[in-house]
């Protein structure tokens, strides 16, 4: 009789706690919702891994997908196309300098996500000014939105990226973002499944 009623209890305790498991799980997965990774990266000339054919952000961003089945929306511009590494430098530099908003290609209608990574490189102190652009095009579309932003960058990290994307949606629910070296990105992805798993994915 003892033993019966130990068992019972034990089932009823194992029964409660995956309930409870079960439940919490649908709370964060409530929670994230429909997500999808917006993202600038530039392939080409690249001065810390040489020329290459996809670039670093796009890499993150693919790991980002693969791990949690988001959507991608890529902000491309074919404006830097065949640039060598200085004199791209220098035309970004002038870009951040006077504000310019340069156009890119297509566009994406956000209002089924729930949660938006959004990703690029540092340039010049925060992301590429393509970027702002997209921010403006978007401005007041995420507002209740999970908001997650990230960079590959080589020795800045987040840099201006997180507050200026609060800047840019004052009325989204802007995460603490995530960095990593763009020479890392080929070699590191346990580094972006770690984060990720912080998040819950
Ligand atoms: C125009 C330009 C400006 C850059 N400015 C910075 C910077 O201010 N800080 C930094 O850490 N890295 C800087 N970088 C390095 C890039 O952030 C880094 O290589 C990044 O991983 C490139 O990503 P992508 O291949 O996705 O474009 C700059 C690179 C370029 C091309």
């Amino acid at each position: 009789m003892k033993i019966r009623s130990i068992i019972t209890a034990a089932m009823a305790l194992l029964v409660a706690t995956s309930c409870s498991a079960g439940a919490k799980q649908e709370k964060a997965m409530t929670a994230k919702g429909k997500s999808i990774v917006v993202f600038f990266s530039h392939a080409g000339d690249n001065y810390a891994v040489g020329d290459i054919e996809v670039g670093n952000t796009k890499i993150v961003a693919d790991y980002i997908s693969e791990i949690t089945g988001a959507d991608q929306f890529e902000i491309a511009t074919h404006k830097y196309d065949g640039m060598a590494y200085t004199p791209l430098i220098n035309l970004a530099k002038e870009e951040t300098r006077k504000g310019e908003l340069p156009p890119y290609e297509g566009d994406i209608d956000l209002s089924a996500y729930d949660t938006v990574f959004i990703g690029g490189p540092i340039w010049w102190g925060t992301y590429p000014q393509v970027m702002f652009t997209f921010f403006k095009n978007h401005e007041g579309d995420l507002a209740g939105k999970n908001v997650i932003p990230f960079t590959t960058h080589e020795g800045s990290g987040l840099a201006n990226t997180v507050d200026d994307v609060k800047d840019a949606f004052p009325d989204a629910n802007v995460t603490k973002g995530f960095s990593i070296y763009g020479h890392e990105v080929r070699t590191e992805r346990a580094k972006v499944e770690k984060w990720l798993k912080s998040l819950g994915y």
